[in-house]
């Protein structure tokens, strides 16, 4: 292999195959006439060893346990930013001065409200249709409602963009509102974008709610730790929908319900679900962690392990943090906590999770923090849904702006059977 170029050797042939670099020292073999050249085709199920694109979004080393967007440094945007800023940042690739900020936030502010007629959706769900099914249902809706969305690099997608991030906490908290049976709140010019959230979720006509500075901060630390993660199973399932043209609220729900999985955003709310049963039963992490060994079993530590970290989650770090500092400002104790850190210690001294680089991830710690600040289980993953929406209209916005973007078309390895003729048997007259 030259700097350039790898060889590919097959029997007497030899291929040449150019090697990609990125910013960060990543290389890359590019194997797009991989097939027209051999006739051969890369096999990687899961993509596990497959860069979909490039992207000049997210930088993420799963080896040390970095995560930067658009260079900074997850860990410092967290600490300095809001996640208004960081939206920003991820949209349109720069911090925003004050004034693009304020601009920012106005527009925020004036997108807000979802149109009347989409109310009479809400109305007709399910008392108890969980809220991930009613996001992804009012986010596709939406293209309905505001169907001017055709092309990037215009107004209409700058608005598109906007309402979508604005709109999409309102939608979140209503269809809380509607599983509890009560009145929707609007969203209000006075708060701002967390702040805003937390009241049209906690304030009703007989309750104010004056949002609590503890728990605002939280929120919008929580939403920056969320923001963007490159090409995930939801981003992928974004990019994917989005590459065939689709508009943006159809390729976002893709991303919606793609999160929705345990596997994936809904670890969040499967982790509080599993401290609870250690809980109820007496609150020993052996039984747990020797159910997880048993190879008999299905069972996983959720909240454990990553595709790509094989060290700690750099977002997990910060969330165990925040969650003590929450816990602490807002006086208390949550017994879910002292499982979750048991669960961790001993789950890090086991060979079985050291073996496999087994380590908490985002997930682990996060679903504490929203229980803290009231957030009811079943949103958590919504929650992680508002978080992830500037960095899936980033890589949207990317794919859709990039010359190269072709359809996302994957190839397969059929094994399954020959030609057949159909029995004669089963011919119709
Ligand atoms: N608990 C127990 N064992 C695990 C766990 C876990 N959480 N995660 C992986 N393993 C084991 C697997 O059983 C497998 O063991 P084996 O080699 O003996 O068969 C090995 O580790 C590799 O696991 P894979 O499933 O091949 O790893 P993959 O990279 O495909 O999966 C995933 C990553 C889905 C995150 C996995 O670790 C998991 O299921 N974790 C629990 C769910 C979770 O927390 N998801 C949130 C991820 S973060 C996010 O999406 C925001």
């Amino acid at each position: 292999m030259s700097e350039k170029n790898a060889t590919l050797h097959m029997g007497e042939k030899a291929y040449t195959i150019p090697v990609l670099e990125g910013a960060a020292g990543d290389r890359s073999l590019d194997i797009r006439t991989l097939r027209k050249d051999t006739r051969f085709t890369a096999y990687d199920p899961g993509f596990v060893n497959t860069a979909s694109c490039k992207s000049a979004i997210t930088y993420l080393d799963g080896e040390a346990g970095i995560l930067r967007y658009r260079g900074y440094a997850i860990e410092g945007l967290v600490e300095h930013c809001s996640f208004i800023q960081v939206a920003y940042l991820l949209v349109h690739g720069a911090l925003p001065t004050h004034e693009e900020r304020d601009r920012f936030g106005e527009l925020l502010n004036r997108h807000s409200m979802i149109h009347e007629d989409m109310r009479n959706f809400f109305r007709n769900f399910p008392e108890h249709a969980h809220p991930m099914s009613v996001l992804s249902a009012m986010v596709v809706s939406m293209s309905a409602f505001y169907p001017e969305l055709d092309d990037t690099g215009n107004e209409e997608t700058d608005m598109t963009v906007t309402r979508l991030l604005s709109k999409m906490r309102t939608i979140a908290a209503f269809s809380y509102k509607k599983s509890i049976g009560e009145p929707f709140v609007y969203p209000s010019h006075r708060f701002s974008y967390c702040d805003n959230f937390l009241n049209m979720m906690f304030s009703s006509p007989v309750k104010n709610y004056q949002p609590n500075p503890v728990v605002s901060r939280a929120l919008n630390k929580l939403l920056i730790l969320h923001a963007d993660h490159e090409q995930n199973c939801s981003t992928s399932a974004v990019r994917l929908v989005g590459s065939s043209f689709a508009n943006l609220y159809a390729a976002i729900t893709a991303g919606i319900c793609a999160l929705w999985g345990p596997r994936h955003g809904g670890a969040n709310q499967e982790v509080i679900e599993m401290l609870t049963q250690i809980r109820d039963a007496g609150g020993d992490v052996n039984n747990t962690i020797e159910r997880i060994k048993d190879k008999t079993s299905t069972f996983r530590l959720m909240g454990f392990g990553h595709r790509v970290y094989k060290t700690y989650d750099p977002r997990a770090k910060v969330a165990k943090r925040l969650c003590e500092e929450v816990l602490n400002a807002l006086g208390i104790h949550d017994e879910l906590l002292d499982i979750a850190m048991k669960l961790e210690e001993r789950a890090l001294s086991d060979d079985y999770f050291i073996t496999r680089n087994l380590y908490p991830n985002v997930d682990f710690y996060t679903g504490i923090i929203f229980r803290a600040i009231g957030i009811p289980t079943n949103m958590f993953t919504v929650m992680f849904a508002i978080g992830r929406t500037p960095g899936w209209i980033a890589n949207w916005l990317e794919m859709r702006a990039d010359p190269t973007m072709r359809i996302g078309r994957p190839r397969q390895l059929y094994v399954g059977p020959e030609l057949r003729k159909v029995p004669s048997f089963i011919k119709e007259e």
